[in-house]
């Protein structure tokens, strides 16, 4: 027999998204928060450079709107920019009456704002460049003091639940079936609001900047209960990853160009003024591919990031935890150039949602990474996504606040069925499929692509689908069987978006297309068991 939760509301992540929603709802409703790990595991701890705000006098709303229009190459939804800057200030004010300790000027009264790509102003407030441990041990902090929130720790959701809604006549979601990593059982977790905050989906690449609950989850659950999920092709490489044998994932913050950085080849020159004209401090997608084809051209492995003009206690203060990283790998940033390559670090796609946060399901929202909130176009600028986060958590848990009382308690959902199913006794299939699946995408769906490459992926992932739904039908679930199954299907959603998108626009660049169509479209995919329509709802329901 399964253990049943209930509570009111369901968060299905513990980032910046799921617990500042959280919190919001808490005064007044029971919240349960599912982590896949630990609490901390997620892209927010790692974030570096900070969050873009409207703070200075100088700077304005409709400034920090056109660089994200511009950066995101005419495919942004301008009412959504337009609603997230404006509750920017606001959204800071919340983090700062959380307690999230900014960086001071000069240990003064004001915030010290730096600069990254696209932004036309100094807007990023940021903990030197450790912005996301402030923001999100802080968070986390208020979390645990707060008695209507529970956390479950290595829980991993792995299917929504979805019950007809009586009154509206259409699929309503009621919870979902979540591994418990600690027992190795499948339990029952129903709310009457559920909420996405399960992160991006950049581990579907070999290489990357994530974390590795990165695997798309929220996303592959939503479409398969029936929601659209949009411009999935639109994954942004972070430009400059260190590139060291043994550092596994560590980001060189994009602040460091902001204060002055520049990118060199092997042999020392520098390279960005040829591609651009605002150089080192273009869009992401324009340094990352202008990085991409240097090494390809040169045949080398990486470039060079260079802030060793500046001083040692400048860098010291601004950048102390990419000069202590570096240095464990023998790299003395303050006297060297430091080896970089482009990593997947963001995924600008994900479940449609409007400004309520709300997906096609009824009762199921998606915030943060997961969500396709219309803001990053086809790019997201720099810092702009821990800002949707908070933004899109608050009107979130406005929403739900303001209906949950209208809501029914949903009916009990039937325990997990392993009737038919046994341990698993080759988990080297699911090791290799994920290898595979990883590399496939990074060569033939990475920065550069082609036709003949997406169809190559589209072939080699029809295969590897059939064979991870084969094995989930046999044997009993784990959280790297999860895993694999919903990076397959995020990698199909990538390579079909793809696919469909017969231009070159912001972060999508294909060699067969590669001019700029005059009208942009959004890439909306529509799932077979779409939930926006009506269904029927049983006689005695
Ligand atoms: P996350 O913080 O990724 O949290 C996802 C949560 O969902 C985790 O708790 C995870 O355990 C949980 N989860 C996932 N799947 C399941 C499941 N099946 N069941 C249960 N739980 C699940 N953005 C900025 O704006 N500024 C920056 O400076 C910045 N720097 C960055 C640096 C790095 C290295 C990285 C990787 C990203 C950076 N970003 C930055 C992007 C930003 O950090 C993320 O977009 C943002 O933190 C996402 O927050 P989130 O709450 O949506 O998801
Ligand atoms: C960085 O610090 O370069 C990351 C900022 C971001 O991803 O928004």
């Amino acid at each position: 027999m399964s253990t049943h939760f209930n509570a009111d509301v369901l968060v299905i992540g513990s980032g910046a998204a799921g617990l500042t929603l959280a919190l919001s709802l808490a005064d007044k409703h029971r919240v349960h928060v599912l982590s896949k790990s630990q609490i901390s595991e997620g892209s927010t701890w790692y974030a570096q450079g900070g969050i873009a705000a409207v703070l200075d006098d100088d700077d304005s709303v409709e400034a920090h709107i056109a660089d994200t229009l511009v950066a995101g190459s005419g495919l942004c939804h301008e009412d959504a920019v337009r609603f997230t800057v404006e509750r920017s200030k606001a959204a800071i004010g919340w983090l700062i009456s959380q307690g999230v300790n900014f960086t001071r000027n000069n240990g003064g009264d004001t915030y010290h704002l730096t600069q990254e790509g696209g932004h036309s102003h100094r807007r990023i407030i940021h903990s030197a460049d450790a912005t996301g441990q402030a923001v999100h041990s802080t968070l986390i902090e208020r979390v645990r003091n707060q008695p209507n929130i529970t956390v479950h720790e290595h829980h991993v959701a792995l299917n929504l639940i979805t019950q007809a809604d009586t009154g509206s006549r259409k699929l309503r979601c009621s919870g979902a079936y979540v591994l418990n990593n600690q027992n190795d059982r499948v339990e029952v977790f129903q709310a009457k609001a559920v909420v996405l905050a399960t992160g991006g989906a950049s581990k579907v690449y070999l290489y990357t900047s994530n974390p590795d609950s990165a695997s798309g989850d929220g996303i592959a659950m939503a479409w398969r209960a029936g929601c659209r999920v949009a411009n999935m092709e639109f994954n942004q490489f972070h430009p400059t990853c260190l590139y060291h044998p043994k550092a596994k994932t560590f980001l060189i913050t994009e602040a460091l160009r902001g204060e002055g950085a520049v990118l060199r080849l092997p042999n020392g020159e520098r390279f960005m003024p040829r591609f651009d004209k605002r150089a080192e401090l273009a869009p992401r997608d324009v340094v990352a591919r202008a990085i991409d084809h240097e090494i390809k051209r040169l045949g080398c492995d990486c470039v060079y990031l260079d802030i060793s003009h500046k001083s040692p206690e400048f860098i010291t203060e601004h950048f102390p935890t990419v000069k202590a990283r570096c240095l464990e790998f023998g790299i003395d940033i303050t006297r060297e150039p430091i080896p970089v390559v482009p990593a997947a670090h963001y995924t600008c796609g994900g479940v449609v949602v409007d400004t309520d946060g709300q997906t096609d399901l009824q009762q199921l929202y998606a915030i943060g990474e997961a969500s396709f909130t219309g803001l990053h176009g086809a790019n997201r600028m720099a810092s702009n996504s821990l800002l949707e986060c908070i933004v899109y958590a608050q009107s979130s848990a406005e929403h739900i606040a303001a209906n949950l009382d209208r809501i029914a308690t949903p009916d009990t959902s039937p325990d997990w069925d392993e009737s038919r199913v046994t341990n698993s006794d080759e988990d080297v299939v699911i090791s290799h499929n994920w290898d595979e699946l990883r590399r496939f995408m990074w060569d033939y769906v990475g920065i550069v692509r082609t036709r003949k490459r997406l169809e190559r992926a589209a072939h080699r992932i029809k295969l590897l689908k059939r064979e991870i739904a084969e094995y989930y039908s046999n044997y009993k679930v784990s959280s790297d069987l999860i895993e694999l199954r919903n990076l397959a299907t995020v990698a199909e959603l990538i390579i079909r978006s793809a696919a469909e998108r017969k231009e070159s626009r912001g972060l999508h660049y294909s060699l067969d297309y590669p001019e700029l169509s005059p009208v942009a479209r959004d890439t909306v995919l529509v799932p077979t068991n779409f939930a926006g329509q009506d269904v029927i709802v049983s006689k005695n329901a």
